[in-house]
């Protein structure tokens, strides 16, 4: 049989990670997907670098729309980014009747709910690995490994760019400036890497999997996101005093009242496995009633690794394209007539307990103040560390770590305790999660 003819749209780190593994692993693959999958054509700016990568055999363009009219391509590849000119050429090649590989999580955590809409109506998959966590397969583990479950909760590190600042923080004591420098030089960060450090990145991926998990759209725009640009490596030291380590997590929790959907820094118990995931990996936790809790570790970018997940992607196609639409795996996992409308709460509304640090005067009854506070606001405390005052200081480092509440109510207690003048400086608020 012919093999399936794939176009790729962009042929950088990714684009030619797969043509690379598509082409060193043919065989094994065909072997597994029952017919050949073929690169035919590839669309990039940079012709003569495409050509470089593909060689002569597979046709270059410089205009991804030629790829989406060439009647002989089945699955477009979109390697290209972002929510502009990528969600056009995705909505075009759905119209156009092509399934569609991405590994854009921008695009579906923003435009996921009208891009699957316009695949449904047409009959066609938009299949996403690669969107979340890179190698890892955990939109299918998710999807249709834990389908037997209700999932109840899932928490991960979804962002190697942070995960490595954050391990050179602790391992070396080194400032968030200092470190970022070195995750630019050795190309983990981008130019620009806004979405890595504000959250952004790993919010989108926490709202893909969020919608996987509980069968609900796609709401990047109703979740919570704090990055680690206020981390500062002495809350690290004293975490780790504590016996914690701080990881930016992806984190998303059926409630009775909602869903929540956040990405913030967070205190992690250091004896969890995932409080031990360094450098630039990711991992995912997912806790579910029949199976309990599972984790995914892998390599969360790079050019293979990510590779790995599309072609994955292009092997359930190629198994699927002839099945009836009705009949394989819905994109979202749940039918798209079967999602539940449970809200994402407000950050108000989220239960979780928290590390606080207060810069405060050396003085008689100020902890009796703080803690006094957080008594009238029901807000139970878990463990105290107050620092020593160094020689000649009249102030000290007050740390707290609270048990659960609700998150208004450490919002009111934290502006009472601010109004203290005994409390010098603003205080650092850093959320905890045990993951048991
Ligand atoms: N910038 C992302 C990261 C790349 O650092 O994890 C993979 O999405």
């Amino acid at each position: 049989m012919k093999p399936i003819q794939v176009g790729l749209l962009g042929i950088g780190t990714v684009g030619s990670g797969t043509f690379e593994v598509l082409q060193r692993n043919q065989e094994e693959i065909q072997r597994r997907a029952g017919r050949g999958i073929e690169v035919a054509m590839v669309a990039d700016l940079d012709v003569a670098r495409a050509k470089s990568i593909v060689g002569t055999k597979v046709q270059v363009v410089d205009d991804a729309r030629k790829v989406i009219a060439n009647p002989e391509i089945d699955i477009v590849v979109e390697l290209i980014g972002g929510y502009g000119i990528a969600k056009q050429l995705v909505l075009e090649a759905i119209e156009a009747g092509k399934h569609v590989v991405t590994a854009n999580k921008a695009l579906l955590a923003v435009h996921g709910t009208e891009i699957f809409a316009a695949a449904h109506k047409k009959g066609v998959m938009v299949a996403f690995e690669a969107a979340v966590a890179g190698g890892i397969p955990i939109i299918k583990a998710l999807r249709e490994g834990l389908t037997a479950n209700r999932i109840q909760w899932l928490a991960g590190i979804i962002n190697g760019t942070t995960n490595f600042i954050l391990s050179e923080m602790r391992d070396k004591g080194l400032t968030f400036g200092d470190v970022l420098k070195q995750a630019q030089a050795l190309g983990y960060a981008e130019a620009d890497p806004t979405f890595d450090i504000e959250g952004v990145d790993a919010a989108h991926k926490a709202t893909i999997m969020s919608a996987i998990a509980f069968g609900i759209p796609v709401q990047f725009d109703k979740a919570y996101v704090e990055g680690i640009t206020k981390l500062e490596s002495q809350d690290i030291k004293y975490a780790e005093q504590l016996g914690y380590r701080i990881k930016l997590l992806g984190i998303s929790k059926r409630t009775a009242a909602g869903i929540e959907l956040r990405v913030h820094p967070c205190l992690v118990p250091a004896k969890r496995l995932i409080a031990n995931v360094e450098g630039a990996m990711n991992a995912v936790m997912v806790q579910a009633d029949a199976v309990g809790t599972t984790l995914y570790y892998g390599k969360g970018a790079g050019s293979e690794p990510t590779a790995s997940a599309v072609i994955a992607d292009l092997v359930d196609i190629t198994r699927l394209h002839t099945a009836d639409p009705l009949n394989r795996v819905p994109h979202l996992a749940f039918q798209p007539d079967a999602m539940s409308n449970l809200p994402i709460l407000p950050m108000a509304q989220v239960v979780t307990s928290y590390y606080l640090r207060l810069r405060v005067a050396d003085q008689a009854g100020v902890l009796a103040k703080v803690t006094g506070i957080l008594a009238n606001a029901d807000i139970s405390i878990d463990a105290v560390l107050q620092r020593e005052a160094g020689e000649g200081e009249s102030h000290t480092d007050l740390i707290i770590l609270t048990h659960d509440c609700v998150e208004a109510k450490m919002n009111q207690a934290l502006a009472e305790m601010q109004q203290l003048s005994t409390v010098l400086a603003p205080i650092t608020r850093i959320r905890k999660e045990e993951l048991n």
